[in-house]
């Protein structure tokens, strides 16, 4: 069987490195993909992840038995959609469903509606009222511009001027709507599950680094290194957020006429009043997927064509042992990540996904984006893991680029 994954970063690398690894499969291609991922054999196709009706044609022509959708920005210009309607197997959710990301107003109504455990919050879509609001509640608040912002869009203000200039800025640019919310203390999560009529199968959670900085200092991100599993988090916590936010979601949506297939993201956060959710994705996370997905024993290409065919697939995951990945930035991200960085030289044997490069004039790999690529190691537990893994990152010449020197310390606290 070939496989297709759209979309370009590591977490199509993960993907598609993990296809590989299943004996049903001749080829794995990656629209657009990025150079990095040819050393593992893999094959970029010259595609962008926004052009439907090309990936459609591609799909056909390749004989493609399954696409597995990677980016929240192709799901919401509809590439199930188009896949469905040509007959080509996918996994992944329609435009519809893919709104659980897509409009935070609309995720918060279903959690709303469905009795999800969540953050208080209130929508605006003009600038006065939301600062009346803003002054009734006072700080510290959560700041969200309605759609799709790579985690970019998130303002948490502790004093009263962050917030007005969050708000400010929102609605002097073309986005026009936002909503605010009770600010959630406590340690975040993430819970990915395959889910596809109904029916749940959840993965061995992680956690992600949202900061830029060591110590959780600087800007958003979207995700600066992650871990899993998260074992500080218990069994019992993960099964809370089970039932009382994955389970009626996905019930919830079926019920609004917008069942959901593909993988959804839960990112919660555990605080003094049980879990409660920060917000759904509706595809794998970036970086998460790094750490978890080399962590399936299954065949993952046989666990999706199950899941779609209604049967129960088998998903087995590495029972000890961690795995934590560090992600390599372009000095600047998140606002203004510099280009053209020539990539260090990367030794035999050092476990790496690639997400923004591509290549110069002679070869080379070159930066192209913020999050550049990202080392992972599997080894004991976070701490020993830690070791192995800042040892050979440390070593490379890393001149313009920058990474966090803390992933997983939330775990050996
Ligand atoms: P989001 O894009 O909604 O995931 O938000 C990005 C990040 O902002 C989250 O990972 C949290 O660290 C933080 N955040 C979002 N909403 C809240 C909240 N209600 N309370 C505290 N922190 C939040
Ligand atoms: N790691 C955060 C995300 O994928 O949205």
């Amino acid at each position: 069987m070939k496989i297709l994954v759209i979309g370009s970063g590591g977490r199509e690398h993960a993907l598609a490195k993990k296809f590989m690894e299943s004996p049903q499969v001749e080829e794995v291609f990656v629209a657009p993909g990025n150079s990095g991922m040819e050393k593992d054999g893999i094959q970029i196709v010259n595609i962008s992840e926004l052009s439907n009706d090309k990936l459609v044609e591609f799909a056909q022509n390749q004989n493609i038995g399954l696409t597995f959708v990677g980016p929240e920005t192709a799901l919401m210009n509809g590439v199930v959609d188009a896949f469905i309607k040509a007959e080509l197997p996918i996994f992944g959710p329609n435009k519809m469903a893919a709104e659980l990301e897509g409009s935070k107003d609309f995720a918060k109504s279903i959690m709303k509606k469905y009795g999800v455990p969540t953050a208080d919050y209130a929508t605006f879509d003009s600038l006065e009222p939301a600062l009346a609001y803003l002054d009734e509640k006072g700080v510290p608040l959560v700041i969200k511009a309605d759609g799709l912002a790579a985690g970019k869009g998130v303002t948490v203000a502790f004093d009263i001027e962050t917030a007005k200039s969050a708000l400010a800025d929102i609605f002097s640019g073309s986005q026009g709507k936002v909503v605010i919310e009770e600010f959630l203390d406590g340690e975040e999560f993430s819970l990915f599950s395959f889910v596809h009529d109904g029916k749940i199968y959840p993965m061995p959670i992680a956690q992600d680094h949202k900061r830029a900085f060591d110590g959780d200092k600087g800007p958003n991100t979207g995700g600066m290194g992650a871990y899993s599993p998260v074992l500080h988090i218990s069994k019992e916590v993960v099964n809370e957020a089970l039932e009382k936010v994955v389970k009626p979601t996905v019930a919830g949506m079926i019920e609004e006429g917008k069942s959901f297939t593909g993988v959804l993201y839960a990112g919660l956060i555990l605080t003094e009043d049980g879990v409660k959710t920060i917000e759904f994705n509706a595809r794998f996370g970036d970086p998460e997927t790094q750490v978890v997905l080399p962590r399936l024993k299954s065949d993952l290409a046989q666990v999706i064509i199950d899941i779609l065919a209604g049967n129960e697939p088998t998903l087995e995951w590495l029972e000890s042992g961690v795995t934590l990945g560090v992600v390599v930035a372009a000095e600047g991200y998140p606002s203004q990540a510099k280009l053209g960085l020539i990539l260090p030289e990367i030794p035999e044997g050092l476990n790496v996904y690639y997400a923004g490069v591509s290549k110069n004039e002679n070869n080379q790999l070159i930066s192209s984006g913020g999050r550049v690529y990202l080392v992972s190691e599997t080894g004991e537990d976070v701490k020993s893991t830690q070791k192995l893994l800042y040892e050979k990152l440390d070593k490379l010449e890393n001149d313009g680029f920058f990474y966090r020197h803390d992933i997983g310390s939330k775990a050996v606290k």
